[in-house]
């Protein structure tokens, strides 16, 4: 998946990684975890048929960027979605209402056991997909996310 939107976004979020000055450890898990996030994002947003998957796949690589940057885990759903507008609006690349659909999804994506907008739950079950994949710790409330996801994209049940 490859579109000249989601390059830019790209391009900004490795830029500032880069600036925060993080060991190569920290910034090789940071990345895959946000890459990973986006892909599995795509596919689910495919897989429930809405129509702007793209912007599914940009508010998986932004979701943490602010967590990333500040080392800040406390509230970094809602200041990663001021974050993420700020991104946004110096891209100058999407509409008024793809910002809200992307900042949206970001402020909700911490808050597991709610149900949100669309994209918002495809971002908070490609972010306990991942989780579980990467092999990290299960929380409770990822479980029945991991649990529902993974069997809407592979028609089996995880290991857990
Ligand atoms: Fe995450």
């Amino acid at each position: 998946m490859r579109t000249e939107r989601i390059e830019r976004v790209r391009k900004l979020v490795y830029s500032l990684l880069d600036e925060a000055g993080l060991d190569s450890q920290e910034t090789a898990s940071s990345l895959m975890h946000i890459e990973s996030v986006a892909r599995i994002s795509y596919l689910l947003a495919m897989r429930r048929g809405i129509e702007k998957s793209e912007l599914a796949y940009i508010a998986g690589l932004l979701h943490d960027v602010y967590a990333i940057v500040t080392g800040e885990r406390e509230k970094h759903a809602e200041k990663g979605s001021l974050l993420a507008t700020s991104i946004l609006n110096t891209l100058a690349i999407f509409t008024f209402s793809e910002c809200q659909i992307i900042t949206e999804a970001i402020r909700n994506h911490s808050s597991k056991k709610r149900t949100d907008d669309e994209y918002s739950e495809v971002l908070k079950d490609a972010d306990a997909l991942d989780h579980y994949l990467s092999s990290s710790i299960i929380s409770a409330k990822d479980r029945g996310r991991i649990e529902k996801a993974f069997f809407e994209l592979t028609e089996k049940s995880p290991c857990l």
